[in-house]
């Protein structure tokens, strides 16, 4: 790479990871530091969003100071600082959007604030080749499950959105239901391999003909059932039947495979809708349920049915990461398209709806 390739510090802190990382030209990834505070929310069943914004406030520094280290680089050689600064818990994003102006301001280099949704998009080109455009974009996490269609990075329209519960949270309440602990998708995850996913037949939500939204409460809602049974009694005085408690290990790994089954048929029965509608041949993908093995499996087949270029990010992107957020920073940098001081957390993203 030839030494004008940018050198672009970036900072994640939307929600309970603390992130920092330094990419170069937008691809090639020096290093990418992941403080997580899953421990801290881990009693709660959940973030609990005033631990998480005191947990960045203590970690952010560290964190920046060891990306930058381990990337070997001193301060004054990184060309920009770039923020995730929507959407997120406006506590959390506000400590990372707080360090990036410190430091930009400090060291005299351009600010860049940046999409996290868009930067899940862009997780699958890190140390990859770049790609073709239009193409769907897919994003599935535990706040986010949508469909785009991109024109580039900056021109970036919402085709379908989940009307309920994103897909993570959906696996997060299928694993508390479950009780396999905090956080649940990458333990259904492991234990799903071990389940036949015929055992039980669960609902794969499809909405009207042409919607490109999804729904996952059904299909939480249809194992919390088969799981414990229907409640006996009305309001609060309703009680479940029985709970996972009952079920052998066997047992609790059939019900674990068939929901992902039925969630990952679910992302691509909607997929192929989308390819009907929009003649698109790449498709992005990011979120932390990109990591799930059961989907990335059923993506993969798709794309090579269709001859497809899939951008799948490596596992250690799947996550939030602060290397999604300086690398989609690059494109925004070679155009010049800074920020300056007014730069403001917010907890919605802007992207345009269809
Ligand atoms: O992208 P992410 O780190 O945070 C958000 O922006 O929301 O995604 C976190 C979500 C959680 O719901 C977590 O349970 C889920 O991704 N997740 C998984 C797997 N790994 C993480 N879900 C299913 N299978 C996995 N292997
Ligand atoms: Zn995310």
């Amino acid at each position: 790479m030839s030494q004008r390739e940018p050198l672009i510090l970036g900072i994640e802190s939307s929600c309970d990871e603390t992130a920092a990382a330094v990419v170069r030209g937008g691809r090639e990834v020096l290093s990418n530091i992941i403080a997580t505070q899953h421990e801290l929310h881990e009693p709660y069943a959940g973030v609990v969003p005033e631990i998480a914004s005191r947990a960045h406030i203590e970690r952010i520094l560290p964190t920046i100071r060891e990306a930058v280290r381990e990337a070997g680089l001193r301060y004054e050689e990184i060309d920009a600082i770039a923020v995730g600064h929507r959407p997120g818990l406006i506590g959390s994003l506000l400590v990372g959007v707080s360090a990036a102006k410190a430091l930009a301001w400090s060291l005299d280099k351009p600010l860049i604030g940046v999409d996290h949704i868009h930067a899940h998009l862009y997780a699958g080109l890190l140390e990859d080749e770049p790609v073709t455009f239009p193409a769907l974009g897919l994003v599935v996490s535990g706040g986010h499950t949508s469909l785009f269609l991109m024109k580039d990075f900056e021109r970036i329209r919402v085709l379908g959105r989940t009307i309920d519960d994103a897909i993570g949270e959906a696996y997060d309440k299928a694993a508390t239901i479950l009780q396999l602990g905090y956080p649940g998708g990458p333990r259904l995850d492991k234990l799903a391999q071990l389940g036949d996913d015929e055992a039980y037949e669960l609902p794969v939500s499809m909405l009207e003909r042409n919607s490109l939204d999804f729904s996952f409460s059904g299909l939480k809602t249809a194992l919390l059932y088969a799981v414990c049974g229907k409640p006996e009694g009305r309001g609060s005085s309703a009680r479940m039947p029985r709970d996972a408690s009952s079920l052998s290990d066997l047992e609790k790994a059939d019900f674990a495979a068939s929901f992902q089954r039925a969630a990952a048929q679910a992302i691509v029965r909607k997929l192929r809708r989308a390819f009907k509608q929009h003649k698109v041949k790449t498709l992005l993908t990011g979120g932390g349920v990109t990591a799930n093995s059961r989907l990335r499996h059923e993506l993969e087949q798709m794309a090579a049915q269709r001859g497809l270029d899939l951008r799948l990010p490596r596992m250690e992107f799947c996550l939030d990461n602060a290397a999604m957020i300086a690398g989609l920073a690059a494109e925004r940098y070679r155009a010049g398209a800074f920020d300056d001081w007014t730069l403001a957390a917010s907890p919605r993203s802007e992207t345009v709806s269809s």
